[in-house]
């Protein structure tokens, strides 16, 4: 058996679930709590979010900051009670695992595994070879091609295999595109070029044979040309019979800005027969925070939630950390944050109400202690449409509508029809995809606001002409079922 270093000791490295880790980790993981188990029978209205979940077979995770859960019981009592999966936010990355060539320091990734485990919580491995979080040792190593591929293999090695039978997804490669589709410069690119990830892919897959293999990275939730380079490189894998479990999206989200195509891009990517999950979700407000807004982004939480929800094989969706306070967008984007479920006073936000809805639970109207309680119950019918005319002349007017989506589920997509009796013509649009045959005008989503949550609005307008009388439409459907007129 080979000898490695761990933490300065020299020990014997286990191939599974090893017991020597286990026991080190065990004092530490009886102060963080007690064991969550996922509940046997139905889950009341207002249980944890982990609660629904399990229900459904789906994972809610959270980002897991080990110093956090070390040295802040509430938020370790949130992180236990709330998710049944979790992510480590840096101990697994390779500036915590090894800082030095073949010096492997496994404390702060133990401390995670060992919490999560005493919870019950299914682990995402983040991340094996990143451009970002990489030790000088590495990046400036000026390495040949066959010492960083050894490299890179040993430190594979070490990592997956020390957690291995124990990590359920590895993001074994994280961002490794650009915005354009094309390759990121990286240590690894470059002196690798491409093969690097089915590399990487493999030796996890030696390392550790029962983890599902990841490749992870932002903004390609929705369908461009950095998420078209991901769905062409798992083609090009599969062809290749490389190994390839997953695809992670993100979503690392601005306020009001869910791609209208998040739930076709997810599906695309199931139908490559991979699972796909969201495993970095948050969205940033502009600071400070107005009600409206949190409100605005309680539905783009929900947003995110139908569209995996929607998706056979979207496993599940992560949240990038916890409270509020904790969140790397305030450092990283001056003057955003409020990204996440709980805010500073751990108090849980529109948005958890969102998320919990969205799982089947309850909303929570009653409490005015949540940064302004749970949204308004849904509309009942399918579609509710309210039409007025907000400005009008002698050969024309500006109509504006608000479309409400009435049913218990996210619309993806959607055309909304009506007519005019009076011979109006539509001139130009806004908010929406506006054309006219005859006089039955239909309006179809843009890009960007195609995703309407249960009980979500979208408000779209038009100026049209018209030659003296200006009747207004008596009847609207969406997606072709009639809507209630207000
Ligand atoms: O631990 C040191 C501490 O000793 C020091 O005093 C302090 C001073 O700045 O820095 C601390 O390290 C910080 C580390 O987080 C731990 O808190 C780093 O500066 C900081 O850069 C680092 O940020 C992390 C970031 O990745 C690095 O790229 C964030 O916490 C983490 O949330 C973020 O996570 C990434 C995912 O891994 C990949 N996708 C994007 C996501 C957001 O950037």
């Amino acid at each position: 058996m080979r000898l490695v270093r761990h933490g300065g000791h020299e020990t014997p490295r286990r191939t599974r679930a090893g017991s020597a880790r286990r026991v080190a980790g065990a004092a530490l993981a009886t102060f963080l709590g007690a064991a969550v188990l996922a509940p046997a029978g139905p889950a009341a209205a207002d249980s944890p979010l982990r609660d629904h979940a399990a229900q459904q077979g789906f994972e809610i995770g959270a980002a897991l900051g080990v110093d956090h859960l070390q040295n802040d019981s509430q938020f370790a009592d949130l992180a236990a009670t709330e998710f049944n999966a979790a992510t480590a936010e840096n101990s697994m990355k390779w500036e915590s695992t090894e800082p030095s060539r073949g010096q492997f320091d496994f404390s702060g990734a133990d401390a995670f595994m060992d919490f999560a485990q005493q919870n019950n919580q299914k682990v995402r491995g983040h991340t094996l070879v990143w451009h970002s979080q990489l030790p000088s040792w590495v990046e400036n190593g000026n390495f040949s091609q066959s010492e960083l591929r050894s490299v890179m293999e040993d430190h594979i090695d070490e990592v997956a295999g020390r957690y291995a039978g124990e990590v359920a997804y590895w993001d074994v490669a994280n961002e490794i595109f650009e915005g354009d589709g094309s390759w990121r410069n990286s240590v690894f690119y470059d002196t690798l070029g491409p093969d690097f990830v089915a590399d990487a892919l493999r030796m996890t897959a030696e390392a550790d044979p029962n983890a599902e293999l990841w490749l992870n990275d932002y903004s390609i939730d929705g369908i461009n040309a950095k998420s078209d380079a991901y769905y062409n490189l798992i083609q090009d894998l599969q062809a290749q019979g490389v190994p390839i479990d997953g695809i992670g999206l993100q979503a690392h989200l601005i306020n009001g800005q869910v791609p209208g195509d998040l739930q076709q891009n997810i599906q695309r990517f199931a139908d490559l027969g991979i699972k796909v999950a969201i495993t970095e979700l948050d969205v940033r407000i502009d600071m400070p925070a107005s009600q409206s807004e949190l409100q605005q982004q309680a539905q783009d939480y929900r947003a995110v939630m139908d569209a995996c929800l929607a998706v056979n094989g979207c496993v599940g969706v992560t949240v990038w950390g916890i409270v509020d306070k904790y969140s790397w967008v305030p450092d990283t984007f001056e003057g955003e944050g409020a990204p996440l479920l709980f805010n500073d006073d751990y108090q849980p936000k529109p948005a958890y109400d969102a998320v919990h809805e969205a799982l089947g639970g309850s909303s929570d109207d009653d409490d005015d202690d949540d940064n302004g309680g749970g949204e308004d119950p849904p509309p009942t019918g399918p579609c509710e449409v309210s039409y007025s005319v907000a400005n009008e002349w002698n050969s024309g007017f500006t109509g504006q509508v608000t479309v409400t989506n009435g049913g218990s589920s996210a619309l993806n997509g959607w055309d909304l029809q009506f007519d005019f009796s009076g011979g109006q013509q539509i001139t130009n649009g806004w908010n929406a995809d506006w054309s006219q045959s005859g006089s039955t005008v239909t309006a179809s989503n843009t890009e960007w606001n195609g995703s309407v949550p249960a009980g979500g609005s979208v408000d779209i307008g038009f100026n049209a002409s018209h030659s003296g009388s200006n009747p207004e439409p008596g009847s609207f459907a969406l997606n072709g079922e009639s809507c209630s007129v207000s």
